[in-house]
């Protein structure tokens, strides 16, 4: 009998044939280093749901953020969690508040990293909802220039990006003029421009302390059952303004990456989300799956799906791992 042709093994045989025809490599580079920073020093308090992450003071995230460069990573993602809460959630354009002098502390301490700055709400609301309140409802227009005057406090501080992650509709034009007029014309806009309302965001909430007290969330975020509209959200953020646009969660959302990709020409970076990690790490502690080759098999699908960076709790871990470094 004749052989098989084609037969997909010799390029497999050894690790060197397959590092030569490998499609999709991973690099430190790749992945932007998701922070959270509270009012404090010394701090780096362990979130029970994200075994390997922490909640820091400004101080311990400078710290954090000089480890990350060391590792090759180019960027950090901060979020911040406030000492106070309130209806608007003015805490959060505060120039004084604990975002702000995160940004300027990571700029003076590692000026060549990247600070993108989360711009939502609801770390900064009593009620946790992205938004102000209108009868019960999350109000539109009201909240928009609430986000853009908390993204020109973060622009003011140095944050070489802001990243709506609100939902609003219109947020990223009313944030870009914002900018614009106030002098920040180079400071970029990275929307999440394809953002589900997801189970995935549970492990999160817990770090930010942003569960809303009554409802969810599917008024404004995403159907998870929708493509053809996170196209049609993506490509409207590029044409409002967006320098480049995420798309979240990661791993459960590959079709969305991969159309979305083919669809806009500006950067698309994945949110690979803190349940995506939690799962993940859940199962590795019980030993059910090898943690190591799950994170790197998760985060190459993503990558090769369409992904040109990821925003994930693994990047440090992730990094080290591809830099050859110990974490
Ligand atoms: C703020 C925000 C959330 C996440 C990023 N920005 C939470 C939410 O929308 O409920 C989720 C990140 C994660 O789960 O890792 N709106």
């Amino acid at each position: 009998m004749r052989p098989a042709s084609i037969r997909g093994r010799r390029l497999r045989r050894t690790e060197s044939l397959r590092r030569l025809v490998r499609e999709t490599e991973l690099v430190p580079h790749d992945f932007i280093h998701p922070l959270f920073v509270e009012e404090g020093s010394g701090l780096r308090r362990p979130v029970p749901s994200m075994p390997g992450v922490f909640n820091f003071s400004v101080d311990t995230a400078v710290e954090e953020a000089r480890r990350a460069r060391a590792l090759g990573i180019d960027a950090v993602l901060v979020f911040g969690i406030p000492p106070t809460k309130d209806p608007e959630g003015s805490p959060g354009w505060d120039p004084e508040g604990v975002v702000p002098r995160a940004i300027r502390a990571i700029k003076e301490a590692v000026p060549d990293l990247v600070v993108i700055a989360d711009v939502c709400l609801c770390e900064y609301t009593d009620h946790g909802h992205c938004g102000v309140l209108v009868d019960g409802e999350v109000d539109n227009d009201r909240t928009v220039p609430l986000l853009a005057r908390t993204a020109v406090a973060y622009a003011r501080a140095g944050a070489d990006a802001v990243a709506p992650s609100d939902m609003m509709d219109g947020r990223v034009a009313a944030i870009r003029a914002a900018l614009d007029e106030s002098g920040f014309g180079m400071t970029s806009i990275l929307s999440y421009a394809v953002k589900y309302a997801s189970a995935f965001y549970g492990p999160f909430r817990d770090a930010a302390q942003s569960t809303p007290r009554a409802g969810d969330r599917r008024g404004y975020q995403m159907d998870p059952a929708n493509l053809r509209e996170g196209i049609r959200m993506a490509r409207r953020d590029v044409a409002e303004g967006a320098d480049w646009i995420i798309v979240k969660p990661a791993s459960t959302y590959l079709d969305v990456l991969r159309e979305v990709r083919r669809a806009v020409d500006v950067p698309v970076v994945a949110y690979h989300v803190s349940g995506e990690y939690a799962m993940l790490e859940a199962a590795a502690a019980n030993g059910w799956i090898d943690g190591e080759r799950a994170m790197l098999e998760v985060l190459t699908s993503i990558k090769r799906a369409g992904a040109d960076r990821i925003v994930t709790y693994y990047a440090p871990k992730a990094a080290a791992l591809l830099g050859g470094v110990r974490s």
